[in-house]
């Protein structure tokens, strides 16, 4: 079992400033880990990774195998695996074997998400709990206390690329006055440098990003631009 003792969950790091997680769907699957090195190297806080089981989503990606790479691959990089599948209890040990530092799952996937955040951070991982666009944000709610991390979804989940729901920035309105100031709001789908400012004004402080970061060619700007700063050695024009 890989451990992820001594790497740094950013998620719970202070300060707390906004983190930028961007999602390897979007990089270049052949070169992985030449992609994800570096995104890191460009400035990204986490790596996002999106794992889809052709049920829950209508898309197949990640599994735990591609995680304990990453690890392998990237000692230091703080894991953020997003699980959109149907049964997320059933993947909890295989990427915490595989040095995941933390496990998001869905709300419409699970119906005692007290007992499975409890067994992530059993594992040694913190816990995440998204919410899919047609989901009314009630139903997370009563749990929010028992989470490091909150997921509102911006698209609906299953693919990279697709246009950022506006309508999503309401739910996170209304959970972000409901945190603790050691929990942390994440929004993924359609994150750019235009809608990101969006994003970080309804409290969301981790911005994923997929195509706005792999999809460009110059990693170190788009993360700068969704930060809403210029990039550090900027290239004039
Ligand atoms: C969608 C995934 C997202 C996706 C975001 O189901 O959860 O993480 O990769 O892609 P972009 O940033 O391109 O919308
Ligand atoms: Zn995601």
């Amino acid at each position: 079992m890989l451990s992820v003792m001594g790497i740094e969950n950013m998620i719970t790091r202070p300060p707390r400033v906004p983190l930028i997680a961007p999602s390897i769907l979007s990089a270049d699957f052949a070169n992985l880990g030449a992609e994800c090195n570096a995104a890191m190297h460009a400035g990204a806080d986490l790596l996002h990774l999106d794992v889809m089981d052709g049920h829950f989503v209508p898309n197949l990606t990640m599994g735990p195998d591609l995680c304990r790479a990453l690890r392998n691959a990237l000692p230091d990089a703080c894991l953020d695996v997003h699980l959109m599948v149907t049964d997320p209890g059933q993947y909890l040990d295989a990427f915490a074997g595989a040095g995941a530092n933390h496990l998001t799952f869905h709300i419409e996937t699970e119906p005692e998400p007290a007992r499975l955040a409890a067994e992530i951070h059993a594992a040694g991982m913190t816990a995440g709990l998204a919410i899919s666009p047609p989901t009314d944000v009630a139903a997370i709610m009563p749990h929010l206390s028992r989470f490091d991390l909150v997921l509102i979804m911006s698209v609906n989940p299953g693919y990279a690329g697709q246009a950022f729901i506006p309508a999503m920035l309401d739910k996170a309105r209304a959970v972000a006055p409901k945190l603790r100031r050691d929990q942390r709001m994440e929004i993924d789908g359609g994150v750019n440098a235009e809608t990101a400012p969006l994003c970080r004004e309804a409290g969301c402080d981790v911005l994923v990003a997929a195509s706005a970061v792999f999809r460009t060619d110059d990693y170190a700007e788009a993360i700068a631009a969704l930060r809403g700063e210029a990039a550090v050695g900027r290239r004039s024009a």
